[in-house]
């Protein structure tokens, strides 16, 4: 899978701009603040159709404009356009082939794993950030997973608001029931998914972290799905969920029809980093911490392999300058050119001399590309 050309209009501080990107090694060189991230960003957005750092859509579109235009030629098995239009008066729009196309078909079409400095947040960050993370990289390998997820949280705001009008109108709690029904079986499909993927990230993971700490520490990564925040449980399959879901639901019920809202499901999933047994997040050093997040990161690469078919394109912001020597050596070794790579950097020394000569270079100034050294 890679990327071939990509286009930018009033996108952040591009006016415009035209790349032709290389199969494998790509390196953005540049001074702060020129426009090296933006254009990872806007990589990013062809993925996942949404930012990974902007709070807002009309925050990328250029100052003085009303709209902005990604576009990129993709390869598959096919080659594909991609293109998201930003609007300040609308939402964002996506098209495939020059056909429009909603959000949730757009995501995967073309797949990343994007490296960058703030990627601590995965073991330090709040559950919420984690699930949003594990949402993210299934729905970028399953369409089915995005449709799920979805849907159950439509059924979730449907049952809130039934919720409150039973609590604050004295309504019939009974007309929870259909609702009770979806959110169970939805929820639990999505569950049995992300028990899946966890158990599959965990195993490359673990594979990954052997290699960077040299096999003296093992990691794990483990589920905490809603109902079980204290226990040791493992087996997750979509029968078992349904039962301690349906469980919880009962047991939740008066403090839910008191409070107004839902307070189980899979909307309040946990998963944890293991280091020899302990939580990274609370017992790890802060190097034990880095290498947990690189060797889940690296293993993104794999996970997404075996689930696609092909390695998604690679996209690493800055990150030499959070890496240790080792951990630099180890990821560098890793890049080989069978992985499509874009790379920003503010000093080309980092990757030199291994990664470097063979490399496309792009000097980045000011919204403007140049190639070359
Ligand atoms: N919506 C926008 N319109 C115009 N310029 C923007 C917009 N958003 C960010 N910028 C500019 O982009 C630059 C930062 O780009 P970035 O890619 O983050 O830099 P770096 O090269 O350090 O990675 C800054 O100069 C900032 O002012
Ligand atoms: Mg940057």
């Amino acid at each position: 899978m890679l990327i071939r050309e990509l286009r930018l209009l009033n996108f952040r501080n591009y006016r415009t701009l035209d790349l032709t990107l290389d199969p494998s090694v790509n390196i953005l060189v540049g001074n702060n603040a020129q426009g090296k991230t933006n254009i990872l960003e806007a990589i990013y957005l062809l993925a996942m159709g949404r930012s990974f750092r902007a709070a807002r859509d009309s925050d990328m579109i250029a100052h003085d404009q009303s709209y902005s235009l990604v576009s990129g030629q993709v390869t598959t098995e096919a080659t594909h356009t991609l293109e998201l239009v930003l609007r300040r008066d609308g939402p964002k729009r996506f098209r495939f082939n020059k056909k429009d196309l909603p959000h949730r078909q757009f995501v995967g079409v073309f797949n990343v794993v994007l490296f960058t400095p703030d990627d601590l947040y995965l073991v330090k960050g709040s559950p919420g950030e984690r699930r949003r993370f594990l949402d993210w990289e299934i729905s970028q390998v399953s369409a089915g997973y995005r449709s799920l997820l979805l849907d159950y949280y439509k059924v979730l705001q449907h049952r809130n608001s039934l919720m409150k009008t039973i609590a604050f109108e004295n309504q019939d709690p009974k007309m929870l029931e259909i609702w009770d029904q979806q959110l169970i079986e939805l929820g639990s499909r999505l569950m049995a998914i992300r028990a899946t993927m966890i158990h599959k990230l965990g195993l490359l993971s673990r594979l990954m972290h052997r290699q960077i700490s040299d096999g003296k520490e093992e990691l794990t990564l483990r589920y905490v799905p809603f109902f079980a925040a204290d226990h040791q449980d493992t087996d997750y399959d979509y029968q078992s969920i349904k039962r301690k879901f349906s469980e919880a639901l009962v047991s939740a019920r008066s403090l839910e029809l008191r409070r107004g809202y839902s307070l189980v499901g899979p909307h309040r999933d946990d998963f944890q980093f293991l280091i020899d047994g302990l939580d990274v997040k609370t017992f790890g050093s802060q190097g034990q911490q880095r290498t947990a997040v690189l060797a889940c990161r690296l293993a993104e690469l794999e996970y997404m392999k075996s689930e696609t078919g092909s390695f998604p394109t690679i996209l690493l912001d800055d990150v030499t300058s959070e890496l240790d020597q080792q951990r630099k050596h180890f990821l560098l070794k890793l890049l080989t050119k069978k992985i499509q790579t874009v790379i920003t950097t503010t000093n080309i020394s980092d990757f030199e001399p291994d990664l470097a000569v063979d490399a496309k270079v792009f000097q980045v100034n000011a919204g403007q590309v140049q190639e070359g050294r």
